[in-house]
């Protein structure tokens, strides 16, 4: 009795979810990413030629601004300039782009829009002027990629109604330029990135064991001494320790112009300033910081330092106090963070002044010592009106009662802070950190540990962890994608490990869930990676490689072959004789089976060409 209804019940529901599909999936044309609330697409389309104008609303703080890069970023394309103006008047009805807050529909929130397109008028209407942002960001991305310096006469832009609202308000991406000191052009470059994204977060990780990278007026020696190391290990099976030198930081001004230049793009700039661990290059500088002394030396290996600020000292605080003083005055965030993770109590235990600070305020241990140092901190910068993130350690000697917390060591510390109603960041390093080799390890650069991070795993992130209760989710922020400096040693190489995994990420924290899919989302990665290399980004085509699952029974002295790849209807070839794949090898369409030692070398293909690298993988079963 039962097969039939199981059967109904099956087709069922792949017709409501080949429905979902449709109603939800862009056309061949369009490319969005992150996928839109709602999108209609219709018959027509708008032409933006010499005719054109832009019209904003002059009532609203930041359209100036956006329709002066609009008109900027068209006339890149069109070679002549696009008219501007903020007088709405009834010579203007036709062939205009409009940027407007009035009649705008109010749970948008901050950051919602809608993008009307018709044959006479394209609308970008939102409370506030970070939505009409993102919406001018969903037409750049309604055009066709044009080549670097390429022009046209006109630019159609296909007929649509999209409403839009992000669904996490932190939609972040990490850079630690602690490891690595990357100059100030390379970060505008991400946080151009991050704006074509829709995300709304740069965390700048400023201070780190190897390099000290803002300048702090009162200390100069953290920039002086701190910034500035001959060595470092470049590669880590075996560990191989180079001889160049090199450093380099931030000046005040320079920090400035950054934070100017995010804010004209929606993104609050958060900086990270590490305590009490991660700290040794501001103990080279100023050693009577440490418990022990010092001195010390710039380390040129990875790996946690066992020296950090010592707990028990009043000019420790001091130090801190004053560093974050200036810290403040050149970041309006409303966050400050303050690290607090793998810091080592191997020297607080050996410290007399630490040992008598855990005595004197009572506290159990070492973790307790740590969040005492925390929420003094926490009281310091509260008095500056910033509130603190810290990395999920800062919860195991009780929280600072204002703290949110950044969960990475996967999503414990992001439930336990969430149970206990402080806000959370996810950004599990299972699946949000973009330093983990991205495909077949073979055939990428050296990256940190074993651990792969596929695009699809990217994709597949949930944030909100099952365990929570509906109320408890409501403290889970938003996400963030991080990058660790230990193999990124340059920006052309933070851009590889960056994209195209920041469009997953992005998709993951603007889209609501029910909206994302896998299928369509690779289709369109296929014009966002054409977008990509206009922009002349060094991004990874590691999607486009061939990843083999082996699965042997040895027994039976078989193995079943599985080949796969994150890229968008693949054409998999592949050879069992050495010999390197074309498309007059044998087509994958299955799993297969092998029974002897065998080198399977496999390719992806496009009309004849080779899109991949060729994977080549060993099985004996
Ligand atoms: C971290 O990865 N240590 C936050
Ligand atoms: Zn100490």
């Amino acid at each position: 009795m039962n097969k039939i209804p199981k059967l109904i019940t099956s087709l069922l529901i792949a017709g409501f979810s080949s429905l979902n599909m449709m109603a939800h999936a862009q056309s061949n044309d369009l490319s969005i990413i992150p996928q839109p609330q709602h999108l209609k697409e219709n018959a027509g389309e708008f032409r933006i030629n010499s005719a054109t104008k832009i019209v904003y609303d002059k009532t609203t703080p930041g359209l100036a601004d956006i329709a002066a890069d609009l008109a900027a970023n068209l006339k890149s394309r069109l070679g002549y300039p696009v008219k501007v103006t903020n007088v709405i008047n009834a010579g203007v009805g036709a062939n205009i782009i409009v940027l407007t807050a009035k009649n705008a529909i109010d749970t948008l929130g901050n950051e919602g829009y809608t993008l009307s397109v018709d044959r006479n008028q394209i609308t970008v209407r939102a409370p506030k002027a970070n939505g009409i942002f993102y919406g001018v960001e969903t037409i750049y991305q309604l055009l066709p990629v044009m080549k670097k310096g390429e022009t046209v006469k006109s630019l159609a832009v296909p007929a649509v109604e999209i409403t839009d609202k992000p669904r996490f308000g932190w939609r972040g991406a990490m850079l630690d330029v602690g490891r690595y000191f990357y100059p100030v052009d390379f970060i505008k470059k991400y946080i151009d990135y991050l704006a074509m994204h829709k995300m709304n977060v740069f965390h700048w990780h400023l201070t780190e064991d190897h390099g000290w990278r803002i300048e702090i007026k009162k200390y100069p020696r953290l920039t002086s001494v701190g910034a500035w190391r001959t060595g470092t290990q470049v590669s880590h099976s075996p560990v191989v320790i180079d001889s160049t030198a090199n450093g380099g930081f931030y000046t005040q001004e320079q920090i400035k112009d950054v934070v100017a230049y995010a804010q004209k793009r929606y993104i609050t700039v958060v900086p990270e300033i590490e305590m009490p661990g991660h700290s040794l290059a501001a103990l080279v500088a100023y050693p009577e910081l440490s418990c022990t002394g010092g001195p010390f030396k710039m380390p040129v290996a990875w790996g946690i330092q066992k020296d950090i600020y010592c707990a028990g000292n009043e000019q420790t605080f001091k130090f801190l106090e004053d560093v974050l003083t200036e810290v403040v005055a050149l970041f309006p965030s409303p966050y400050i963070h303050i690290g607090g993770d793998e810091a080592p109590k191997d020297r607080w235990k050996a410290c007399p002044k630490c040992q008598a600070r855990i005595k004197a305020e009572g506290l159990k241990d070492e973790h307790e010592l740590q969040s005492y140092f925390i929420k003094r901190i926490e009281d310091f910068l509260l008095t500056k009106n910033k509130r603190i993130i810290g990395w999920d350690e800062i919860l195991e000697g009780g929280l600072a009662p204002n703290a949110t917390v950044m969960s990475w060591r996967g999503v414990k510390g992001g439930i336990a802070a969430a149970k206990q109603h402080h806000d959370v960041i996810m950004t599990p390093n299972t699946t949000l950190y973009l330093d983990y080799y991205q495909g077949e390890p073979s055939l990428e650069p050296v990256a940190i540990g074993k651990r792969v991070t596929t695009l699809e795993k990217v994709y597949q992130y949930e944030p909100v962890p099952a365990e929570l209760s509906p109320e408890e989710a409501k403290y889970i922020k938003g996400l963030q994608a991080n990058i660790w400096g230990e193999y990124i040693h340059k920006p052309y190489q933070a851009e590889y490990m960056t994209m195209p995994r920041l469009s997953a990420a992005a998709e993951v924290a603007w889209t609501q869930p029910n909206l994302k899919n896998w299928e369509d989302f690779k289709r369109r990665m296929e014009k966002q990676y054409d977008r990509y290399a206009s922009m002349n980004i060094n991004y990874a085509k590691s999607a486009y490689n061939v990843w083999p699952t082996v699965t042997a029974d040895k027994a039976a002295k078989k193995a079943t072959v599985t080949l796969t790849t994150d890229s968008y209807q693949p054409q998999i070839y592949y050879t069992l004789d050495g010999s390197e794949p074309t498309t007059a090898s044998l087509k994958y369409t299955q799993p297969f089976e092998v029974t002897g030692p065998v080198t399977i070398k496999a390719a992806n293909f496009r009309n004849n060409e080779k899109l991949s690298k060729v994977t080549i993988k060993q099985v004996n079963p």
